[in-house]
């Protein structure tokens, strides 16, 4: 691996590249990553330093240097069954309100937006299984800015580190397990649609349009207020008039937007699009 330094000149202008195209801000105090994570692309690219990385991210044509870009500054921390709490609300409360709403035989869509591996879209599927919903009336959604998580939400195989929060039956009855590793059956993984959506890009994130509930939790944390605003208000227009946007349980709407109505259930946020 080649020992080069980023500096400081650099890095702001590598960082205020990534903001401009993702939405993620890198504060000064996370150079540490640029430097970690750039350096492969460095080297697998032939370059010299990082100004050369630089030069070539913002004058290629090349869309694929784009995405091993936002595969590298990705965080794709994620596992099934995280914060359950949410989840119960959404299973207990939310989908039958949504079911009330529905008139006809429309639909009900689902989107998690920034589903890194796709933990979180198939737990979503799976207790909507255990609900016994139609899943011919039943449509659920799945993106993220990053090639490489989707391509591993894709194949839906998974470590027991993923799954370390599913309940014992839903292990049993969705998996087959060999030693350490984990395969999601094909009755789930044929459930949701993937897409590779910057949820920046407000071309991108018309393609999914008419959503009941959209899922959009532990992304906003990586983006300023500006982004956030961005970003949520992209979201806002995806949604049905009355649906529901779940964030984050550490995450907040404070200073990014008014135009939902935060109601709580069983001590859970909930955001309506009212
Ligand atoms: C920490 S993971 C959260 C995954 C899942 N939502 C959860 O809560 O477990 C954050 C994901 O956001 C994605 N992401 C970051 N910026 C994004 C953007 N501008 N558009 C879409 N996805 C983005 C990352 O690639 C990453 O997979």
């Amino acid at each position: 691996m080649l020992n080069i330094v980023l500096q400081d000149s650099t890095f702001k202008q590598l960082r205020d590249f990534i903001y401009e195209k993702s939405g993620i801000f890198i504060p000064d105090t996370k150079k540490y990553l640029i430097e970690n994570r750039l350096a492969g692309r460095i080297h697998a690219a032939n370059l010299k330093s990082f100004e050369d990385y630089l030069h070539l991210i913002r004058h290629t044509k090349d869309r694929e240097e784009l995405k091993r870009l936002f595969d590298a500054v990705t965080i794709n921390e994620t596992f099934f069954f995280r914060e359950p709490k949410q989840l119960d609300v959404f299973a207990d409360h939310i989908v039958s309100k949504v079911l009330e709403q529905k008139t006809g035989t429309k639909n009900i869509k689902i989107w998690c937006a920034a589903c890194s591996t796709g933990e979180e879209p198939y737990t979503i599927s799976m207790m909507l299984m255990e609900k016994r919903l139609d899943f011919k009336q039943v449509e659920i959604y799945a993106s993220d800015i990053s090639e490489e998580a989707l391509g591993s939400a894709k194949k839906a195989v998974y470590n027991s580190y993923s799954v370390r929060n599913a309940p014992e039956s839903y292990l049993t009855k969705y998996f087959s397990n060999s030693g350490q590793v984990y395969t999601l059956s094909p009755s789930v993984r044929h459930t949701v649609k993937f897409k590779n959506i910057n949820l920046i890009d407000e071309k991108k994130v018309r393609l999914l349009k008419g959503m009941d509930v959209i899922f959009c939790r532990n992304v906003l944390i990586y983006f300023d207020e500006k982004a956030k605003q961005k970003v949520v208000s992209h979201l806002y227009d995806s949604l049905n008039p009355g649906g529901f946007l779940f964030i984050g349980t550490s995450e907040s709407l404070h200073n990014v937007t008014r135009a939902f109505r935060p109601a709580i259930i069983n001590k859970v946020i909930v955001y309506q699009k009212v």
